[in-house]
């Protein structure tokens, strides 16, 4: 089980809490960073994370930025990749049983009202389920390039 792992200085405390909570779980995390406040721009570390995750033998990506709005939108920018950025643990399990989301996307400065590490969690915990959503998805990842 593995996962990769990238965030930009708005998310670090964050990131550090998903990646024990990941590794308690039994993964191992391939960490980007960044581990300092020093600022660095989120496309960037969203470019090298997808990057990463496309050498393959990733279960998921994680990614974290601020709001971890400006993140995840560079992350689907790139070609097969569904990242969602849920708020809840319901939105968390429906965007894997529906939209089999590839990375999840936090912000290390929202107040969630849920705790993270359990919408993560649920994300995990759920199974995508085919049928209809095949072929929605497979519409879905026809709009690339559009
Ligand atoms: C960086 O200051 C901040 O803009 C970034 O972390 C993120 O929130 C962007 O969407």
């Amino acid at each position: 089980m593995k996962v990769v792992m990238a965030n930009d200085h708005g998310a670090v405390e964050l990131a550090a809490r998903l990646k024990s909570h990941l590794e308690n779980r039994g993964y191992e995390v391939k960490y980007l960073g960044t581990a300092t406040e020093e600022s660095v721009d989120y496309p960037d570390k969203a470019e090298e994370c997808v990057n990463e995750y496309r050498k393959g033998g990733y279960d998921f990506g994680v990614l974290l930025c601020g709001t971890g709005i400006g993140i995840s939108i560079s992350s689907n920018k790139m070609n097969g990749i569904r990242c969602a950025l849920p708020q809840t643990r319901y939105s968390a399990e429906m965007t894997k049983r529906h939209n089999n989301a590839n990375f999840i996307a936090f912000g290390g400065r929202v107040e969630y009202s849920e705790d993270p590490v359990e919408i993560l969690d649920a994300f995990i915990d759920a199974e995508f389920e085919g049928g209809r959503h095949e072929r929605r998805i497979a519409k879905m990842m026809a709009l690339e390039g559009k």
